[in-house]
């Protein structure tokens, strides 16, 4: 862990991707894995375009429960680690696949959320986004504005990433000197690819996860443990 430290600390331009197990002991379940919501259910019918014009009601009661279920978690020591180590690097990014909101709340500014926000609902009609953290009376929800169905603000399999955030992400992937990976299968493109990018040019790259990842084999360091124990100590 030392040598990991090192190269975190001594590093200028630092790059972190995480994914669901970040958020795992704030309480937010994780998609696979033994407790994963992908057990249950299938995501092919709940995190598609195709599912949602098929069945938008059974899609948004899905993703009321999500935020329910979110909505009373915090931030854990991994996300607040990785806030404060931001604001030590001049060139840093968090490349995050989730949307529960967890990293803005603990702080972290300098963020790309590939796969879109949770608490962030748009109207397929007019294309109008707003924040609404509040619960839906009516689902699907209808648009005030136009009266188009309102869909939540993630990024659904088979869908384009936000161009802005996609490509700070890969602008970040050809500078970074180090790259941590943390709380992600690495199973899901384009993000299960950015530790190769990131490896070809020559940036370290350190995973931290209790289980083993297709990305496992080429990283430089791999930590076998929890984010929220594990980043405090690596970033601190
Ligand atoms: N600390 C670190 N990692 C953990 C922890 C923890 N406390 N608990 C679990 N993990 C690991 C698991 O071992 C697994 O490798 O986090 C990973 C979670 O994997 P997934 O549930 O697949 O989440 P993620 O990789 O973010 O999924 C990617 O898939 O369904 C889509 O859009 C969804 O963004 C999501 C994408």
């Amino acid at each position: 862990m030392n040598a990991a430290r090192r190269w975190v600390r001594e590093c200028r331009s630092l790059c972190v991707l995480t994914g669901a197990g970040v958020s795992a002991e704030s309480g937010v379940p994780t998609f696979r894995g033994p407790e994963g919501l992908w057990k249950r259910r299938d995501p092919m019918s709940l995190a598609t375009p195709e599912a949602f014009a098929e069945d938008p009601k059974e899609v948004w009661e899905w993703y009321q429960w999500r935020r329910r279920k979110i909505r009373g978690c915090v931030p854990n020591p991994g996300h607040s680690a990785l806030a404060a180590v931001e604001r030590e690097k001049p060139d840093f990014l968090l490349v995050t696949q989730n949307v529960d909101g967890l990293h803005r709340a603990a702080g972290s500014r300098r963020l790309a959320e590939i796969h879109g926000d949770i608490w962030v609902v748009r109207c397929t009609g007019c294309g109008r986004e707003r924040t609404e953290r509040d619960d839906f009376e009516t689902l699907p929800p209808r648009c005030g504005s136009c009266g188009g169905l309102l869909r939540p603000g993630v990024v659904w399999f088979g869908e384009p990433l936000p161009p802005e955030a996609s490509e700070a992400a890969v602008r970040m992937l050809t500078r970074c000197e180090v790259l941590i990976v943390a709380g992600t299968s690495a199973v899901v493109a384009p993000a299960s690819g950015y530790a190769a990018v990131a490896k070809r040019r020559g940036a370290r790259v350190i995973e931290v996860n209790p289980d083993e990842t297709p990305v496992t084999g080429i990283c430089d360091a791999t930590f076998r443990g929890k984010s929220g124990e594990l980043l405090p100590v690596l970033l601190g």
